[in-house]
């Protein structure tokens, strides 16, 4: 795997990834190489014009590129579920599902369904949209579902008495919950599959610390000015950042229940390589229990 790099990719034709969060950073960095390489790629947004214009850019470096967007907003599951419904109810192939959206830092807010900002957007939005494609994935062409978490997983945990921060919040215990149970979900995905004899890979990526609007489109205060000189002095660029989870989306070795990031010091930057998650994010009974949690507040179950 030594310095992975986009160029080596392999012909994507004929396979069909949806990449969420696609409009922005990670997101668009990831759509745009996987469609410069052939394959049918559904950018998914939140407003119609970030997904046409998104769509446009590619188009101006890819010509002849498969891609399309589709509105989506994870932090209503009313929208997961429109979403995921015009998926299944058409001839829409899903082979890998790239679960990259997120938000990091915003001051408390609560969803429409009233769960916590960021616990809603990126863990409990991509339990649900996963879980409502599953079975068109299962049926994909080396099916894949990679979620992406972060370096800050390891400071997190799950505040089952607490999950909406009522009684104590802070942006980054909540950014790391949920970072957290991104690590959990995709680790009891991987042992569920393999359980059940499903040929479907849960492959986990982060990207180290990469220049996107994610530093500085939800923090406030001191934090967003940390974040934008950090963003300066520290980041690497998107397009690094995206390797890891590239890797974990198309390459024949990445491997189902394992975790890509960057190979740099302190894991901030570099190319793809296999890293270790945090031993508490390992612990098989606390997946197990935020994977009931997460059926019951969503409503979504996977079927097996
Ligand atoms: N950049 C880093 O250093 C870093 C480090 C560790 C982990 N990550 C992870 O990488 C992933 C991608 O982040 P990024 O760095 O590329 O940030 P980004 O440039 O801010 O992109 C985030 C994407 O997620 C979308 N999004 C936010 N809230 C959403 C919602 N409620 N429903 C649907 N989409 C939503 C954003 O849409 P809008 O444009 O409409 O806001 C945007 O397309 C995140 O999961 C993040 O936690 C990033």
């Amino acid at each position: 795997m030594d310095r992975w790099t986009a160029a080596r990719i392999k012909d994507q034709s004929g396979r069909s990834f949806v990449v969420t969060g696609a409009n922005s950073g990670l997101g668009f960095e990831t759509a745009r190489q996987l469609a410069a390489h052939g394959a049918r790629v559904m950018l998914t947004t939140r407003s119609e014009a970030k997904g046409q214009a998104a769509v446009d850019r590619i188009k101006s470096e890819s010509p002849d590129a498969l891609v399309e967007f589709r509105v989506l907003d994870l932090a209503d599951l009313d929208s997961v579920r429109a979403f995921a419904g015009a998926i299944t109810g058409s001839a829409i192939a899903v082979d890998v599902l790239v679960n990259n959206a997120g938000v990091m830092f915003p001051p408390r807010a609560l969803t429409r369904q009233g769960f916590e900002s960021q616990f809603a957007t990126n863990h409990l939005g991509h339990f649900a949209l996963t879980g409502l494609l599953f079975d068109t994935i299962r049926r994909g062409n080396d099916a894949r579902v990679v979620t992406v978490s972060s370096l800050e997983h390891r400071g997190g945990s799950i505040h089952f008495d607490d999950l909406t921060g009522v009684r104590s919040y802070s942006p980054r215990a909540f950014y790391r919950q949920s970072k957290f149970a991104n690590v959990l979900f995709a680790l009891e995905l991987d042992r569920r599959v393999r359980a059940a004899g499903i040929p479907v890979r849960s492959v986990l990526a982060h990207p180290g610390w990469s220049a996107t609007n994610l530093q500085t489109s939800a923090p406030t205060g001191v934090m967003k000015q940390l974040m934008r000189i950090g963003n300066r002095v520290l980041a690497q660029s998107a397009e690094m950042g995206a390797l890891c989870q590239l890797y974990a989306a198309v390459d024949p070795g990445a491997e189902s229940g394992s975790f890509y990031g960057p190979d740099g010091l302190g894991e901030l930057r570099g190319h793809p390589t296999r890293v270790r998650p945090a031993p508490s994010a390992t612990d098989a009974e606390t997946a197990r229990r935020l994977w009931e949690l997460s059926e019951e507040l969503t409503g979504v179950g996977f079927g097996f």
